[in-house]
């Protein structure tokens, strides 16, 4: 079992709502209304961490282990969004995000393969790590850009987590989970080749309620996020970069196995579909 060391390692670095952030240093000037808008974005966005526990608890049934980790994980990300929340409502409460905002993002996600969506969200920590990490620079106001700051920990702590249960699917599944994880890493390591902007926040995840069936589309202003990333915290080619070499990095640890791009990741991804279906009893 991972949880129980993961619990450790996380409670040993957990922070403190009103002893690690600095409230008194609160600078209104440094604080611009197109700021705080944001800041309320992000709160809802967090706020999704609810509807996928949900997610990870029913397509998890069989694995105790992760589902007793996700406790911890649901927790610390609903304390991202309610110290986002705290902000708002000591220095902007008029963009405090109402219960009704929050639960608008509650709805339900479709069942898919537990390994596919492991590694979506090992991405999307390491991707969020970022975006947050930009957005501390782009903020000019010094409580929020330490918020920012202990945010982008907790994610990258958050990939770290599930890549331990990462690398137990391939003790236990083996090409069955470096098929799933090349396949999710192909798609998410290409995000400069598609429009939008690859965080599962962002994917479609109920046929029935499609359109409005991404995170996004369900927030106050769903045309927030391309905005943010693209006018604001500016995160570009560079960054992107960044993203894609880390999410490679990752892989090329776990498969034991060197990926400089996302085309040797592919080129893998490939030779792994061919070794299962050589090995998979013949149809005939
Ligand atoms: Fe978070
Ligand atoms: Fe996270």
């Amino acid at each position: 079992m991972l949880y129980p060391e993961l619990f450790k390692q996380l409670e040993a670095v957990r922070w403190n709502m009103e002893k690690d952030i600095p409230w008194d240093q609160f600078d209104a000037a440094k604080l611009t209304d197109e700021q705080a808008q944001t800041i309320k974005m992000n709160a809802i966005t967090e706020w999704s961490a609810l509807p996928a526990t949900e997610m990870f608890l029913r397509d998890n049934q069989g694995d105790s282990d992760f589902s007793a980790f996700m406790s911890v994980w649901f927790f610390e990300e609903q304390k991202h969004s309610l110290v986002l929340m705290e902000y708002l409502r000591r220095f902007r409460p008029e963009l405090a995000p109402t219960e009704e905002e929050l639960h608008e993002v509650r709805f339900e996600f479709d069942p898919a393969p537990a390994l596919e969506t492991l590694m979506l969200h090992f991405c999307g920590e390491i991707r969020l790590n970022h975006w947050y990490r930009r957005a501390s620079e782009w903020h000019t106001e010094p409580v929020i850009k330490k918020i920012y700051d202990t945010l982008s920990k907790d994610e990258a702590r958050h990939g770290g987590a599930y890549l331990r249960y990462m690398k137990r699917a391939i003790q236990n599944a083996g090409n069955e989970a470096r098929a799933a994880f090349t396949k999710v890493g192909v798609l998410m390591a290409s995000a400069r080749r598609t429009a939008q902007a690859l965080h599962p926040t962002n994917l479609h995840v109920n046929q029935a309620l499609f359109p409005r069936d991404t995170v996004q589309s369900r927030l106050p202003n769903p045309e927030w996020l391309e905005h943010w990333l693209d006018q604001q915290i500016k995160f570009d080619a560079v960054w992107e970069g960044k993203v894609v070499e880390r999410i490679l990095h990752n892989l090329s640890l776990l498969m034991d196995r060197s990926f400089k791009t996302v085309q040797e990741l592919n080129r893998y991804r490939k030779e792994i579909t061919r070794e299962q279906a050589a090995a998979a009893p013949s149809a005939a």
